[in-house]
């Protein structure tokens, strides 16, 4: 079926959005992204997302104000128009098409502002209660992580690099240490369980579900120790996990070879998903 799309301020048919061959995105990915999760149609964590955009934004010089309440009636169109009770919406905003140059274009060239659904069956989702095998890979990627940038190729290449091993995704290792995953923030529970993830620096995307999670473990009271962690350390604690909008809480049962938790989603990451999708359904709009 032919989904609506919005295309710079119109809502047209899929086949119908057509974007230049000039467009810094397309040539420079020179762009920035988000992908909100819908549920029961509604959008989790939305102002999240749009902080975030705004910060991906400023840090690449864009002069495009968000218009949050504008940004908000768009999301929920497009969540109308094409009946999405349970799947995300994709945002991108490149930095407009111009002649081919290092240099960023002048102000009078316009973003290009791109939104799309995706059902979530559409995407395969993993199965929370199977959890999800990683391999861990180097992490080959730019130095400023913390910016969504929709310079994608190397996770592209990590998971397929997942995938040809025969398991679902990749965690990626700096300097000896798991940074996150393809897609996703890494999480592990010691055997004494205290939930460990990477913290915030420009090493990681700062995550909306890996912030929704934290906020939940420590009404949960949970001990978090946020610091970077090792593959052997992971391979070796009570549970791992992953967090990501499309994902939510993923359960990791094997790393590298090594089974987690006997192989099993462990009962942290089973619960922090249930509180996690409790606590975002009443927040959601
Ligand atoms: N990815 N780390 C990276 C590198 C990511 O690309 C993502 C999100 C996350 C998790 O962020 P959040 O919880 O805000 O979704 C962490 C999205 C889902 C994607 O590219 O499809």
């Amino acid at each position: 079926m032919s989904r609506t799309v919005f295309l710079n301020g119109d809502f047209v048919k899929e086949e119908e959005a057509k974007i230049s061959i000039f467009d810094r995105g397309f040539l420079f990915a020179d762009g920035v992204y988000e992908v909100t999760s819908v549920m029961q149609g509604k959008l989790l964590d939305f102002d999240g997302h749009m902080n975030r955009l705004e910060r991906s934004l400023n840090e690449l010089d864009f002069t495009y104000i968000v218009d949050r309440e504008e940004m908000r009636q768009i999301h929920k169109k497009l969540v109308k128009a094409n009946g999405i009770d349970d799947g995300l919406i994709y945002l991108q905003i490149s930095r407009g098409a111009a002649d081919r140059s290092f240099k960023y274009p002048d102000e009078s060239v316009k973003p290009t502002v791109v939104m799309f659904t995706q059902t979530r069956d559409s995407m395969k989702p993993a199965d929370p209660e199977k959890g999800i095998r990683v391999i861990s890979v180097d992490d080959l990627r730019w130095g400023r992580r913390d910016i969504k940038s929709v310079q994608l190729l190397y996770p592209s290449m990590a998971k397929m690099a997942a995938s040809r091993a025969g398991a679902d995704d990749a965690f990626l290792v700096e300097d000896g240490h798991v940074t996150e995953g393809t897609s996703n923030n890494a999480f592990i529970v010691t055997p004494c369980g205290t939930l460990v993830t990477r913290q915030l620096s420009a090493d990681i995307l700062h995550g909306i579900t890996r912030a929704a999670v934290l906020r939940c473990a420590k009404e949960l009271q949970m001990k978090i120790d946020e610091r970077p962690f090792t593959i052997e350390e992971a391979q070796g604690a009570a549970e791992a996990f992953i967090t990501s909008a499309s994902n939510y809480v993923m359960p990791v049962i094997e790393i590298d070879g090594k089974k987690i938790n006997q192989g099993q989603p462990g009962p942290v990451a089973i619960r922090l998903r249930d509180v996690y999708l409790e606590e975002s359904l009443k927040t959601a709009i």
